[in-house]
């Protein structure tokens, strides 16, 4: 066993091009590597035997916990019956109609078609050549810009690399390439102007967004993309009447907007969809994550029908749509999003996150309340974020050469949970699967307060 560990970490460092990770230090060995072998509920098993409580739902995305045999069973009855088949020129298998018919049931009431994918990347991509398609069969070839957020994130192809808002994903690729602007990030705790209230910052967000909506040119602008809460970006709720404010500015020069729900669609802030847990009435949502709980990789693009009726019309104008993937609805992710629909539904675990959530996030706030070096608990549903300064009363941030954040998500997981280091700021983020209890909510709660005690006295 040890023999095949030692040749697995040699494989491992010799031939693995892992994603997001420092690849002369993990190539040279020097960094923590870990091979996971197992998971039930909330726990992850690594090779080497060491069980840990994942707070963070894998990157935000098993949100009906390790383990489910019903998904399981679900994928293989496909995998048995019929493996692949594609949905090109209106193919069709019987779990892609149905997970169509489930999503649209659970989706706000507007929305009426989904077009799948595989990745959250790719289902935004699908969402910005639907705007490009959409304004050109409208005979508005100029408006083609889409304005994102700094701090957004929205994937890491080269289109939505470029509409992600965080430096890491931007710096050595050239990137952002495309027509996109990005505008203030929702972000109170960070705000400039420390005088200002929410509803002010909330107003001041939706002001910067006209003034750059007038000097690019209202004719330029095709859409605005956003997550109705701000996930990798430091899992940052909106502030008060953002929404509202960002809305009334979209509508009055007729831009669509894009909710990108990759982690808050099926259930994380305790609600189906963010958008209706915000009063958002999105053009398009994203959808990835949640859909499968990661159990198969699939995606989807939901398509309000106002946007809908005029892409019909844009067929019988052009002819068939030349935009598709070869794995677009493939049967066996489909079979996986329907059981793990179905199951989120039989486990109440959408309300289960807006309960346990509630009382994560409250406790995880008095377990670091007056804290010297805890500048903001926050979060929304099964989402929260711990937020460290260097001086709270000046609310200075910690030089970043320092890595407090990645230390204290280390000396977390050495008390057998993981959180995530969030990538920009000293930010320690949670998303546990959805199906948490309250005693492991209070392990994660007890395990954090000693880590941050731990690194920061
Ligand atoms: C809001 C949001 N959109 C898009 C993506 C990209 O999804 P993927 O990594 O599946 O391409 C992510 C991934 O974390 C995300 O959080």
């Amino acid at each position: 066993m040890a023999d095949h560990d030692n040749e697995l970490n040699a494989w491992d460092r010799d031939h693995f091009f892992h994603p997001s990770t420092h690849m002369g230090m993990h190539a040279r060995g020097e960094s923590a590597r870990r091979v996971i072998a197992g998971g039930e509920g909330c726990h992850i098993t690594d090779t080497a035997g060491k069980r840990s409580l994942d707070a963070f739902a894998g990157l935000y995305c098993v949100n009906v916990g390790y383990g489910r045999t019903e998904i399981a069973e679900a994928i293989a009855e496909q995998a048995r019956e019929l493996a692949y088949y594609h949905a090109y020129v209106g193919h069709g298998t019987e779990a892609s109609i149905t997970l169509a018919r489930m999503i649209i049931e659970r989706a706000p009431a507007h929305m009426s078609r989904v077009y799948f994918g595989l990745s959250g990347s790719d289902a935004n991509e699908t969402n910005i050549k639907l705007i490009w398609y959409y304004n050109n069969i409208l005979g508005r070839p100029e408006k083609k810009k889409i304005i994102s957020r700094w701090r957004g994130y929205h994937g890491s192809g080269v289109m939505t690399g470029s509409l992600t808002g965080l430096s890491l994903f931007h710096a050595h690729f050239d990137l952002p390439r495309a027509p996109v602007l990005h505008t203030e990030a929702p972000y109170f705790f960070r705000r400039e102007d420390r005088s200002m209230t929410e509803a002010q910052f909330s107003a001041h967000c939706a002001a910067k967004l006209e003034e750059l909506i007038l000097s690019e040119g209202p004719d330029t602008i095709a859409a605005f993309i956003g997550e109705p809460i701000l996930g990798t970006g430091g899992i940052v709720p909106p502030p008060e009447g953002y929404w509202a404010a960002i809305q009334a500015v979209l509508k009055k020069y007729d831009i669509l907007l894009v909710a990108d729900e990759v982690v808050t669609g099926f259930g994380r802030l305790g609600t189906m969809f963010g958008s209706t847990h915000y009063g958002m009435e999105p053009d398009l949502i994203t959808i990835a994550k949640g859909l499968t709980s990661a159990y198969a990789p699939l995606s989807g693009s939901i398509v309000s029908d106002r946007l809908w009726q005029v892409l019909v019309q844009g067929s019988d104008d052009f002819g068939p749509m030349g935009h598709g993937w070869t794995y677009s609805a493939h049967p066996i992710c489909a079979a996986a999003g329907v059981a793990n629909l179905r199951l989120i539904d039989d486990l109440s675990l959408v309300q289960n996150a807006g309960t346990i959530g509630a009382h994560f996030r409250r406790g995880l706030a008095d377990a670091l309340a007056g804290h010297a070096h805890v500048g903001e608990v926050r979060g929304d549903g099964l989402m929260a974020a711990v937020e460290f300064v260097e001086d709270r009363d000046d609310r200075r941030f910690f030089d970043p050469a320092r890595k407090v954040g990645p230390a204290i998500a280390a000396a977390l997981l050495d008390r057998g949970v993981i959180g995530r280091a969030m990538p920009q700021g000293d930010i320690l983020g949670f998303a546990p699967p959805l199906c948490l209890t309250e005693a492991e909510a209070d392990t994660v709660i007890a395990a954090a307060a000693d880590a941050v005690k731990s690194v920061l006295g």
